[in-house]
């Protein structure tokens, strides 16, 4: 079956649809409040759900993700909800988001091959200013073999303890392993194994 884009990111993408909806995250939507006004970076943003939320906040907020189809529907969700944000084609490996200071980093379902995911985690905190913080929330490792949403591969998913060797530089108030009730369109649905992740410099 030939695809139509070269990055399947955007081949999922490239439907009216939000894939993961319009919502934000149930963590990004309970934690994000939380967090003084600043200057956020999103890393693997996807569709904007996220960002768009923490831009109607009041955050000056910027993505970044590969995904061209992911950058168009992003802004077309900020449009459509009236709000600002930057979006970044960019690779989250090559990319120079950590070229500059941000108050807060956001990291939501972001998986990437464990070599490749230990350099971009170990980047976090030397991006932040003095007090900044992290917000993660990914799949666990025990999320390997249901079907309500991740990457299908044992290695690219997550585990507390490797996750704190990774964030160097970042002290954690919580990182826990949990089960939650996914409900994110047709992305993610039903009880999942997750991590979620509050922390800071
Ligand atoms: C599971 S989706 C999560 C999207 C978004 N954070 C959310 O929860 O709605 C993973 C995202 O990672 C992005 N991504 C994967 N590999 C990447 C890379 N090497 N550089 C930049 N973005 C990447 C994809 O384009 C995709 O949007």
């Amino acid at each position: 079956m030939t695809k139509k884009h070269e990055n399947n990111w955007d081949n999922r993408y490239d439907k009216e649809q939000y894939h993961y909806g319009e919502e934000p995250n149930y963590f990004v939507k309970r934690e994000l409040p939380a967090l003084p006004k600043g200057r956020g970076l999103f890393l693997a943003e996807g569709e904007g759900r996220n960002i768009v939320f923490a831009a109607g906040l009041g955050h000056d907020v910027v993505a970044v993700d590969n995904s061209v189809v992911g950058k168009k529907k992003a802004l077309g969700l900020a449009k459509q909800t009236g709000v600002e944000i930057e979006y970044r084609i960019e690779d989250l490996i090559t990319g120079k988001w950590d070229s500059e200071k941000w108050d807060f980093v956001v990291l939501c379902f972001a998986h990437l091959p464990p070599q490749l995911m230990q350099e971009v985690h170990a980047r976090v905190a030397g991006c932040l200013n003095p007090g900044g913080r992290v917000l993660l929330v990914s799949f666990a490792e025990s999320q390997f073999g249901r079907d309500s949403g991740g990457p299908p591969s044992l290695d690219w998913l997550h585990d507390v303890g490797v996750l704190r060797e990774e964030f160097v530089g970042v002290k954690w108030e919580k990182l826990e392993e949990c089960e939650v009730e996914l409900e994110e369109s047709v992305g993610h649905i039903g009880a999942a194994m997750v991590i979620e992740g509050v922390g800071g410099i």
